[in-house]
Formats: structure tokens, C-alpha cells, sequence
């Protein structure tokens, strides 16, 4: 039995399709996705723009149903949006009139004071944004808001993720740290994690497995073990043969 047989299962997909009505006509855009995700996995979803991955987000998230197939998360259906499951979209997620802090603690509220506080400033000092708690995001660079928005989804402890191009905004520099520090949150938190990306070394930086879609109607065109420890060498022989793979499945040649 491999190693993730062994793991428990948190997220599967069973068969799952959508189609969604357009003007009249029907457009299948996912077409019966089979995938399990362990406890604690990284998985990054990557494939062509349109191929339905957001779509796929938005069903495991809860916010919309698929037309054939079913998604559980520790074997319950998900039927609908559940707290202890966010989203990271791009920094435009954050609340403009409201501090670093105050966005962070948005979703703490229910809490009494001094935990609240205390989980606030804990998530503060993950992302590394110590010293700016009181800062308003237009006082923020993009990655700053960024690591905003992270925190505020690491503040009220998921087990699962969801990361829709949370970094896809960010200047090339930002992007690579915003990666090594979001490894570096998920080798001590260990939520479970479904980052969606098109970004090719994005994915290969950071998930343990990539499932690779074909263009729409997505469909698995193949899971990758990714295999290389943390941190990577992006120079490895290793991860040049994954790359070209990838480009493979994505039906793009790079080399030029
Ligand atoms: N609510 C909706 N109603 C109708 N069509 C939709 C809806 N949501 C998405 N679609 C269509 O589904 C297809 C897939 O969209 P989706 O946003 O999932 O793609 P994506 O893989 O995330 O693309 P990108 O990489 O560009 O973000 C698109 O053709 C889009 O027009
Ligand atoms: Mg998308």
C-alpha cells in the first residue's frame, strides 16, 4: 500500500460534472473528476484558463452544486459553505476601512476578547507583518495585503484551504516568498490545501501532488507526484523532468 493510501481521506471527488446554462445553449465545463485528497495534502489544480477550476473550488467550497457526481469532505456531502473551510482569492478580498488587524479578527468575533486577541496577533506573526497591525491596506504593498488575506483565513483554523491564484497579482519576486512562506505555514499548521494555479513552477514550488486538467470540458488528464522535499531546488534534474511533463500535459512546448 502506498504511503497515501495509508493517510486518511479529507476531500473526494466522485464523479463529478458541471454544466451550466448559458444563454440558452449548455456549457459543460468539468466532466466526471475523480480525485482524493489526503488529510494535511497540498494539491495544486492546474490547467488552461477556462478549463473549470475555479468551478471546481466553488463546488467543494460549498457555493455551488454539481450537475452529476457528489464531493465529501471527511465523508459528509458537502451541501453547502461551512466556517471551518475558507478561501484566499487575491488581495482584493480585504476590507479597505478596516485595519490589518481588525480584517484578521473579522472572523473571530463569536470569541471572547483576550482569545481573539491572542489569535490575531499569533496569525500576525506567521505571515510576518508584525508592526503593521494598524495599518489600513492602502498603507500596504501587494504582498503585505496578501499576507493580510492569509491570515485572515489561517486566524479561524481551517482544515481545509481553498486558493484560488491567491498570489496571481504579485510581482515575480513577491510571489517566489509568498510561496516559501506559505510552506513553511503548512508544515506547522498542516491543513489540508487545494491551490489553484496555471502557473507551471508554481505548482511544482509547492503542492505534493498536480492535478493536471485537460482544457474545457475539464477533465483529469493525469495527477503528478511532485516527490522532492522541502525546500526544492528549482535547478534539480528532478524538477526540469516534472516541467517538462507538465508542459506535456498542458500541450506546450517551451523549449525554445
Ligand atoms: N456561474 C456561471 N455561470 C455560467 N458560466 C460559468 C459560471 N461560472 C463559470 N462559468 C463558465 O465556466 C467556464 C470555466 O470557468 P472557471 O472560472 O471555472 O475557469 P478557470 O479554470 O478558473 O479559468 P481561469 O484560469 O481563467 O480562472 C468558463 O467558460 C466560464 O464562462
Ligand atoms: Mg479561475
Amino acid at each position: 500500500m502506498s504511503e497515501r493510501a495509508k493517510q486518511r481521506a479529507k476531500v473526494t471527488f466522485e464523479g463529478v460534472s458541471k454544466s451550466f446554462d448559458q444563454r440558452g445553449g449548455i456549457l459543460d465545463v468539468l466532466e466526471d473528476i475523480d480525485l482524493t485528497v489526503a488529510d494535511g495534502e497540498f494539491v495544486c489544480l492546474l490547467g488552461p484558463s477556462g478549463c473549470g477550476k475555479s468551478t471546481l473550488l466553488n463546488i467543494v467550497g460549498g457555493f455551488e452544486r454539481p450537475t452529476a457526481g457528489r464531493v465529501t469532505i471527511d465523508g459528509v456531502e458537502v451541501e453547502g459553505p461551512d466556517a471551518r473551510r475558507v478561501f484566499v482569492f487575491q488581495e482584493y478580498g480585504i476590507f479597505p476601512w478596516a485595519s490589518a488587524w481588525d480584517n484578521i479578527a473579522l472572523g473571530l468575533r463569536h470569541l471572547p476578547r483576550s482569545e481573539r486577541e491572542e489569535i490575531v496577533q499569533r496569525t500576525i506573526d506567521m505571515v510576518g507583518l508584525s508592526g503593521f497591525e494598524s495599518a489600513y491596506p492602502m498603507e500596504l504593498s501587494g504582498g503585505m495585503k496578501q499576507r493580510v488575506e492569509v491570515a485572515r483565513a489561517l486566524a479561524v483554523s481551517p482544515d481545509v484551504i481553498y486558493m484560488d491564484e491567491p498570489f496571481g497579482a504579485l510581482d515575480s519576486l513577491t510571489r517566489l516568498t509568498m510561496r516559501s512562506e506559505i510552506i513553511r505555514i503548512w508544515q506547522q499548521e498542516r491543513n489540508t490545501i487545494l491551490f489553484v494555479t496555471h502557473d507551471v513552477d508554481e505548482s511544482i514550488q509547492i503542492a505534493d501532488r498536480i492535478v493536471v486538467f485537460t482544457p474545457r470540458p475539464g477533465r483529469v488528464a493525469e495527477i503528478v507526484e511532485v516527490g522532492l522535499e522541502h525546500p526544492r531546488d528549482l535547478g534539480s534534474p528532478e524538477y526540469g523532468e516534472i516541467k517538462n511533463r507538465l508542459y506535456e500535459l498542458l500541450g506546450v512546448r517551451h523549449v525554445i
